[in-house]
């Protein structure tokens, strides 16, 4: 959303639009935005009670697919319309959403905003899931609302006019955030709402409860107060232009301004007139308070959203992976001892825990399977992992004496949110880690270190998982600093951490080998990665990797396991990745890669630098060489080249690197 004060419609179009751009690696199947017209709407009750209303009717687009055929069918349905897009607005409010669908097919009709039905008297954006629409779309359609859409979002606009038509017989009318507040109190789900209603021209709604809102604040041609909002005053058409934002995510605001606040649960945000005011429910039946909020400086650069000289964000992504990990250490490596600030007060309690369960889904899954046996060995404490979903479906024991991880890159995905709710009502320990500073994760968990990774625009998560492992396993030096036992490897950890960016940028130069192996692939129906050990989740990730953007079947496995029967499978035709780096699993990789060869099987080894006449003797399989590290930190570097493969794999075969089909950034549904 963009409201703004004293701004041509044409550049509130370029913001939304732009704004589309920049959210459109959280959802892409569909699209859509409502601005303010020229024509001229004017209604009134019938029963003559109230005052008649006279504002300007939306110009509601909504479209199917990318946020370029938005982009395309909004300016020639402007220039149809021959719509003044010089024209300047004392105040323009403007909305606009992309989609991933959950409830309804990509479709016009299920895109947003969302409307209440002709007029556009409310009209609504959604990120989250409202649980009790089914109830809520029967009560409205007995009362004679007409549903268009399959989405769960359209009782959300249905249900605000329902309540305004209802409130507006009364003395004084209904303000349009207590329209809102009643909707609030009817909604069970998760939701970040924006409401635009040409019954409150100059106004906007949004309010929160579950997904994330953020909202910015641009004061042009002057430094932003960073007082509270109540100091912010109302600004008048004499006053310098002003834009107020409202975003599911930074990255949309990141280029206008980097003065923002996190909106919390239960909050709702009324802007009016070009001044700001927060309102929180603490009990639903009572009436919400008024709430003053400080605004935050965001720690972000726009280069960051960016490709730059990159044809993809995926390949930038692999590539400042050197940089990245940099950051993720930056200042808590400190004379040989990690420092971490987000956990220092609860320490003790981790320490004395009986288990850690790492928790999380995708990638960072496996970012966290990575890291478990330097965890184990450094704390001596058993680590158990759980995949989100199933650690619900299952409703896994999880005790007070428990230290639960969230690993999760958004810090917004629906399942592992779910699950940290659940492990919070028993009691655990939470601890976060994620890349994202204000998410749902990072607010709800007791304490959690942030993975600076920057900002990670490729559906397939590369710079994130490597950061992730390098924090885990800081997070395993801290905890067992306190053990003399395991000085010694902690020392080398530490040692080979420093080194750690230097090697991954050495690994990268196996870009160009990474593309001719990727040649010979690409008209292969399967790929099996075997690992073991630290590389288990290596062999895991570069398949999901391959799988979710080179839409090209792969299964990591345990090499381990092998014999017990994907070894039926192995023959002179299906593609074998073995990862056989050198740790304390080296001799036993060695026999895996013997039996297949005894198979015939047609091999790709990974091995330490100098290892290729080990792992291959007969010179018959093709070897990737990288360097060797200290056994927890392998992983970091083995993904590095099978990333690279998933790339050029997926360009080579011709699909979308970026937004692969039917997959999104952050899944907030369940
Ligand atoms: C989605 C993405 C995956 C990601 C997973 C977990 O499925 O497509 O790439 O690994 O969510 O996301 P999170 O933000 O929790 O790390």
């Amino acid at each position: 959303l963009n409201y703004n004060v004293g701004r041509e419609r044409r550049y509130v179009l370029e913001v939304l639009l732009n704004g589309l751009r920049r959210l459109e690696y959280r959802g892409y199947d569909s699209a859509g935005i409502a601005i303010d017209s020229d024509l001229t709407l004017e209604a009134q009750n019938d029963n003559g009670k109230c005052k008649p209303y006279h504002s300007s009717s939306p110009l509601v687009f909504r479209q199917e697919g990318k946020i370029e055929s938005l982009v395309t069918s909004v300016y020639s349905a402007v220039d149809k319309l021959d719509l003044d897009l010089e024209k300047l607005f004392l105040v323009h409010a403007g909305i606009a959403h992309t989609r991933w669908a959950t409830h309804g097919v990509p479709a016009p009709k299920n895109s947003h905003p969302q409307s209440s039905g002709e007029f556009d008297e409310f009209l609504v954006v959604h990120n989250g899931i409202i649980t009790n629409y089914e109830v809520l779309k029967q009560t409205l359609v007995r009362q004679g609302f007409k549903f268009e859409s399959d989405t769960d979002t359209e009782v959300i606009p249905k249900l605000a006019k329902f309540v305004f038509d209802q409130a507006r017989d009364g003395e004084g009318g209904v303000t349009f955030s207590q329209v809102v507040m009643e909707v609030m109190r009817q909604l069970e789900g998760a939701y970040a709402l924006i409401f635009k209603s040409p019954h409150y021209p100059n106004e906007l709604i949004a309010c929160k409860r579950g997904s994330t809102l953020i909202l910015g604040v641009n004061e042009l041609g002057g430094e932003t107060s960073r007082h509270l909002f109540h100091d912010v005053k109302a600004l008048t058409s004499n006053e310098k232009p002003k834009d107020l934002f409202f975003s599911s995510d930074l990255c949309a605001i990141v280029e206008h301004t980097k003065n923002y606040a996190a909106i919390e649960d239960n909050e709702i945000v009324h802007i009016k007139d070009g001044s700001v005011s927060i309102l929180r429910f603490d009990n639903e039946k009572e009436m919400p308070a008024s709430v003053q909020r400080a605004l935050s400086v965001l720690e972000m650069e726009v280069e960051q959203i960016k490709k730059g000289d990159f044809d993809h964000f995926m390949k930038k992504e692999i590539h400042e992976q050197p940089g990245s990990l940099t950051t993720s250490m930056r200042g808590r490596l400190k004379n040989g001892i990690v420092g971490l600030g987000g956990l220092k007060d609860h320490m003790r309690t981790i320490r004395r825990s009986r288990r850690i369960i790492f928790i999380g889904c995708g990638t960072s899954y496996h970012a966290a399977l990575a890291a478990r046996p330097i965890m184990e060995e450094l704390t001596d404490i058993p680590v158990t992992m759980e995949i989100a979903s199933d650690m619900l479906d299952r409703k896994a024991l999880i005790f007070k004496e428990d230290t639960a991880v969230f690993v999760s890159q958004s810090g917004e995905t629906a399942d592992t949110l779910h699950a940290l709710e659940y492990a919070l009502e028993n009691g655990a320990l939470c601890l976060g880690v994620t890349n994202t500073v204000g998410s749902t994760l990072a607010r709800k968990t007791h304490c959690g270190v942030h993975i600076n990774a920057g900002c990670e625009i490729g559906v397939a998560s590369t710079k994130a998982y490597t950061c992730q492992i390098v924090v885990m396993v800081m997070i395993a030096l801290a905890i067992g600093s306190d053990k003399l036992s395991t000085l010694a490897k902690r020392e080398a950890i530490i040692a080979d951490l420093t080194k750690l960016p230097e090697q991954v940028h050495d690994v990268l130069k196996l870009d160009g080998e990474m593309k001719v192996l990727a040649k010979s692939l690409i008209d292969e129906q399967s790929l099996l990665m075997f690992g073991r050990g630290n590389n288990y989740a290596t062999a895991l990730e570069s398949a999901l990797k391959v799988k979710e953007v080179a839409l090209m079947h792969s299964e990591g496995m345990l090499a381990g396991e092998m014999k017990h029967g994907p070894l039926a499978l192995v023959d002179e035709h299906l593609p074998i990745i073995v990862i056989a780096t050198r740790d304390d699993s080296f001799s036993k990789q060695q026999s895996v890669i013997q039996q297949l060869h005894a198979r015939k099987g047609r091999l790709i080894v990974m091995c330490s630098k100098g290892d290729a006449s080990l792992v291959c003797p007969d010179g018959r399989s093709r070897v990737i060489e990288v360097p060797q590290v200290v056994d927890c930190l392998q992983p970091i570097i083995n993904i590095v080249p099978l990333q690279l493969l998933a790339y050029h794999l997926t360009v080579l075969r011709g699909y979308d690197v970026d937004q692969p089909r039917n997959l999104a950034k952050s899944v907030t549904t369940q």
